[in-house]
């Protein structure tokens, strides 16, 4: 199975990228052909400073390693390093219906939070439609606010096999429901917009003080409380074996457990797990052209897809290739 799927350089990734995206990414290199990308282009739409968006490419690129994305297994690469991307784009906006990008809740949600409305904003998702076919990708594992994007894909791609015949191969979603959502400290989406966020490689200061300002209800540590509403709950299973999550929610429905006791074996527990990755990503940093040849080396071979798919496509659409 060919899975693919990017994420944009648009800051420090927290743990709802971790949980949402990043960890099924590199669990498939195992079993699968898996394509991985950052998404530079893409990141582009809001970020308009371009020396901070170099930085966060690379900064992006070091995470996702030192997570564990393996090279070796998988095809990881920066997408502006294959160019034949934004070929592919161009002749997908020739079968993207304006009413399809003005449906978009993404574009409509950044507008409303005070983004410019410029194009790339708006011809965003087919952008992503191209990431997608390029590779001719089977299946893409995102979160649930990346849904629509995928039903626009596969839109496009329809509409092109239907009027060329068969190119391109129809995708399907995957959105994987027990971490579809990852709650922020708020109790909202996790998301950088939101200011919600607990990073991945925060320093340990600020990941307790981050952990402590979860929102919960005010119950005393007697009250039995509900483990399905509680967010400090809905985070701490993700760190938890299934067995540990079980004895955790009975713990919460007898009561005698409080908040605070929580949070903090919560916090404990977010640093424990990602200890080896932050010591990975410290060497990497310190290596910063090794990072930058395994991103050449990834491109090229995403490259020579693209460059097979962009055959079949100039040749059905009439550009001389
Ligand atoms: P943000 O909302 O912080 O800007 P992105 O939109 O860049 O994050 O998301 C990057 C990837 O992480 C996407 O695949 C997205 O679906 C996933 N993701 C982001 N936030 C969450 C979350 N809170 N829960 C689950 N997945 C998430
Ligand atoms: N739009 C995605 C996000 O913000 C990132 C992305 C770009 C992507 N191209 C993609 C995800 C192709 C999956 C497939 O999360």
């Amino acid at each position: 199975m060919r899975i693919l799927s990017g994420i944009q350089p648009s800051g420090s990734f927290h743990i709802g990228n971790y949980f949402g995206m990043m960890k099924k990414m590199i669990e498939y290199q195992e079993q699968h052909e898996l394509f991985c990308f950052i998404a530079n282009l893409h990141a582009m739409t809001t970020v308009a400073d371009g020396e901070l968006l170099a930085k966060q490419t690379l900064d992006a690129a070091t995470t996702f390693l030192a997570l564990g994305l393996d090279p070796e297994k998988a095809i990881f690469w920066v997408q502006s390093d294959v160019p034949e991307v934004n070929l592919l784009t161009w002749v997908l906006s020739n079968f993207t219906p304006l009413g399809l990008l003005e449906r978009c809740h993404s574009y409509k949600d950044k507008i409303a939070r005070g983004f410019s409305p410029h194009t790339g904003l708006f011809t965003y998702p087919v952008l992503m439609a191209a990431d997608i076919l390029l590779y001719q990708s089977e299946r893409v594992p995102v979160g649930q606010d990346q849904k629509q994007h995928l039903e626009v894909t596969r839109d496009i791609a329809l509409k092109f096999n239907g009027q060329y015949g068969q190119v391109f191969t129809i995708p399907e979603p995957e959105i994987s429901e027990e971490v579809a959502v990852v709650p922020g400290t708020d109790g909202q989406k996790m998301s950088k917009s939101y200011g919600n966020t607990i990073e991945i490689f925060a320093e340990k200061s600020q990941l307790q003080k981050k952990v402590m300002s979860i929102v919960t209800d005010s119950k005393s540590v007697e009250e039995p409380k509900d483990p399905d509403s509680c967010n400090v709950f809905k985070l701490y299973r993700l760190f938890l074996s299934r067995d540990e999550a079980e004895a955790l929610r009975q713990r919460y429905l007898q009561g005698g457990v409080g908040y605070g006791e929580v949070k903090k074996a919560l916090a404990e527990a977010i640093w424990q797990y990602f200890t080896p990755h932050r010591e990975r990503k410290k060497a990497l940093e310190e290596d910063r052209e090794f990072v930058r040849k395994i991103l050449k080396a990834g491109a090229e071979k995403a490259r020579s897809v693209a460059n097979e798919t962009m055959k079949e496509v100039s040749k059905r659409v009439g550009i001389i290739y």
